[in-house]
């Protein structure tokens, strides 16, 4: 068969992604983003996994009655039972696909205790068993880049005779080379029976700072689907970033002649979003999406870009969704203004969103002479919720050199003002004693991180908080110009989180002891 030269992308943020600790979203920050990476034209999105708790099952099961054009898929393990809960999770959308997996390297066939033979006896029958449940099957045998090549070439040959459609090759330590990883795929295409008539996958980590080179050389070896996450985000070094691969491949479509289906203007407004939920900020000198990705601050290259942007540019800040220079917003400006700015910046907002931002807007441009986009993002995107148990209503900090610093609370409990004094190390310190006081919690603080919004010593700083309480993780963020109310707001923004997540969780499921074909 004749490899079209489109490359579909599949998108794990909200599996592999979301399963990176610390990057847990809510139920509505799974939606928003799913129907975001919808819109923005990502072939597949891996929507969670199902079996793993009741919270994913009824996220993958919303958001595959939700999309529009996107293949919803769901992961699941090597047995019936999870095939089955994610079979019931994804078979609402209109185009669905189970995705299943089982370690296949030594290393990984050690855990389930099982020799060459019974591993490929389990997945005969777990593709097969998936296969007879949907048209659309993707499997992987997770480790791959560390299997023997004889044993991969007779597991994927199973796999695909089972009727697997796409066969996914993980390279989930982030161990291969770009040489390799070209070489496995086309060895695969080239050996394995029937593999003419499958889509080969690749799925890279980035431990080795290799994952965005080594899925476009898989490309380049034949693998026709690229899985990846916005802004890299994953466990340890993260995935292949979505935002890498999709512009590598549109800006040097001369080398490298595939195409995706990718609105790439779509990409700034989306790595936003995911790194404001996740509470994975992007560094600064990140490709594509980070702050300096297109500043240019020495004089030379300023120089070189006014005379001709294409000095030191190799794409456009447009193309990937960065508006132009635009004016700032000030206290005079009004709802029009905002709700104009709004739209020019992906945001279409409803009356009474449009109200409820009005409002932060102009309390923000009371402390501030000059709005800019990124105050208004940081706008959009404040996290409060009408039903949060605890609200902060004053806060009023003494600090100084000859401490200790003092804060005063005032914080709304359950519908009830309750009022504090605590003192601490520093004012941050001291305003989370005050919450502590207020609101008794075991939660453990895991991290504390600050950065300024924009420019100027009166820029808003976004403060992102996460918290652990009996291994559940919730992250929590606020923006302010009052960087000390800031972290208060983020902080009891993690813990209204982590309550809902107390209230809501249950054990994930165990297949320990159970067997892989029991339903
Ligand atoms: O990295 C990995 O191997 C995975 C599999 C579940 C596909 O994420
Ligand atoms: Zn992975």
């Amino acid at each position: 068969m004749t490899k079209s030269n489109e490359v579909l992308i599949f998108d794990t943020t909200l599996r592999d992604g979301e399963q990176s600790p610390g990057a847990t979203m809510t139920h509505d920050e799974k939606l928003e983003i799913a129907e975001m990476l919808d819109d923005m034209g990502v072939d597949i999105i891996e929507a969670g996994f199902p079996i793993a708790s009741e919270g994913d099952f009824q996220a993958v099961s919303e958001i595959a009655k939700l999309a529009k054009s996107a293949t919803i898929c769901g992961l699941s393990r090597a047995n019936y039972k999870d095939i089955d809960r994610c079979w019931e999770a994804v078979k609402h959308a209109k185009s669905p696909r189970i995705h299943t997996f089982i370690g296949t390297s030594p290393l990984h066939r050690a855990i389930p205790n099982l020799n060459m033979d019974e591993m490929a006896e389990r997945i005969h029958d777990t593709v097969t068993h998936a296969r007879n449940l949907c048209e659309n099957v993707q499997w992987s045998p997770m480790d791959a880049t560390r299997t023997e090549w004889d044993y991969l070439c007779r597991v994927v040959e199973i796999a695909i005779k089972a009727g697997a459609t796409t066969i996914n090759i993980p390279d989930t330590v982030g161990y291969t080379a770009p040489v390799e990883s070209a070489d496995l795929i086309r060895n695969l295409i080239s050996t394995v029976p029937g593999a003419d008539d499958v889509v080969f996958a690749t799925h890279c980590h980035n431990d080795l700072g290799m994952a965005t080179a080594n899925s476009l050389a898989a490309v380049e070896g034949g693998a026709r689907q690229i899985e990846c996450t916005i802004n890299g985000l994953g466990e340890r070094a993260g995935n292949t970033a979505l935002e890498e691969v999709v512009m590598a491949l549109k800006v040097r479509g001369d080398i490298m002649p595939y195409t995706t289906k990718i609105d790439t203007r779509k990409i700034m407004s989306i790595s936003r979003r995911v790194a404001t939920v996740s509470g994975f900020a992007v560094q600064f000198n990140k490709a594509i999406v980070g702050k300096n990705a297109f500043a240019h601050e020495s004089g030379i290259h300023q120089d070189g870009m006014l005379k001709n942007r294409e000095t030191f540019e190799v794409m456009k800040p447009e193309d990937v969704g960065l508006a132009g220079t635009s004016l700032p917003l000030g206290k005079h400006s009004g709802r029009a203004a905002l709700r104009a700015k709004l739209k020019e910046l992906g945001f279409d907002l409803a009356d009474n969103q449009l109200n409820d931002v009005f409002v932060r807007f102009k309390d923000l441009a009371d402390r501030k002479k000059e709005v800019f986009d990124d105050d208004l993002m940081a706008l959009v995107y404040q996290n409060d919720a009408e039903d949060d148990r605890l609200k902060l209503k004053s806060l009023r900090v003494v600090c100084g050199t000859d401490g200790p610093q003092k804060a005063d609370m005032v914080m709304e409990v359950d519908g009830a003002d309750v009022e504090t004094s605590a003192t601490g190390d520093g004012p941050v310190d001291a305003t989370f004693n005050a919450v502590k006081a207020i609101f008794a919690h075991g939660a453990r603080l895991q991290l504390y991180q600050v950065s300024a919004v924009t420019e100027g010593t009166d820029a808003q700083a976004t403060v992102s908080v996460r918290m652990e309480e009996d291994g559940r993780i919730a992250t929590g963020q606020s923006a302010d110009t009052d960087t000390v109310v800031a972290s208060a707001k983020a902080y009891i923004n993690a813990l209204n989180r982590l309550l809902v997540r107390r209230e809501q969780s249950e054990p994930g499921y165990d297949v320990k002891g159970v067997s892989y074909k029991d339903a």
